[in-house]
């Protein structure tokens, strides 16, 4: 079967809208520094570009988790499966994720990270699906709120593919 993919905000929209995103970023940490988690793979791209637009000092750390397969369903259960390098004890943290669905994966990274005694933890995602939200959980920045449509392209995939793309489009099967 062919797998369609529609464009639904160009490279220059993302960037656009990364950009802004920076600023408010940078305007609410006021010259303090923070630590951008990355949440690998999906995530990539976008926390890269973001942390270019923070004019507070950044310092980069990368974690992977998973809740869902090769599939498009959420399990539900957060696992990580490779930590972050450092410590976060006593740092701003902002949490940069690709998208937040269900919202369990943010759920348990900002309660992990409370636990773990930052001092503050933001959250910015570059795409909010707020149809599919199952739990409750803050973000302080939104990208775009996107329909219930699966999503990819700027570091989102569809089994590993599509990653790449150096736009936002939508999957049809
Ligand atoms: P949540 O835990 O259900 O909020 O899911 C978050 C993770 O699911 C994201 O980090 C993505 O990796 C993945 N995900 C959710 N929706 C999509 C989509 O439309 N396309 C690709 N990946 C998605
Ligand atoms: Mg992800």
């Amino acid at each position: 079967m062919a797998e369609v993919i529609h464009e639904m905000y160009s490279e220059e929209q993302v960037n656009a809208r990364i950009r802004e995103l920076g600023g408010q970023i940078s305007a609410d940490l006021a010259g303090e520094p923070v630590k951008v988690v990355c949440v690998l793979k999906g995530a990539s791209f976008f926390a890269c570009e973001l942390a270019k637009r923070i004019t507070s000092p950044v310092y980069m750390d990368f974690m992977y988790c998973s809740s869902y397969g090769d599939g498009t369903v959420s399990s539900g259960k957060v696992k990580i499966t490779r930590d972050l390098e450092m410590p976060i004890e006593g740092e701003n943290v902002l949490i940069a994720e690709d998208i937040i669905d269900s919202g369990h994966t943010l759920k348990f990274l900002t309660e992990e990270f409370r636990k773990r005694g930052a001092k503050r933890v933001m959250v910015c995602v570059m795409l909010s699906k707020p149809e599919r939200r199952e739990v409750e959980v803050p973000v302080d920045y939104v990208g775009f709120v996107v329909p219930d449509k699966f999503i990819v392209g700027y570091g989102l995939d569809y089994a590993q593919k599509y990653r790449n793309l150096p736009f936002i489009g939508t999957m049809e099967f």
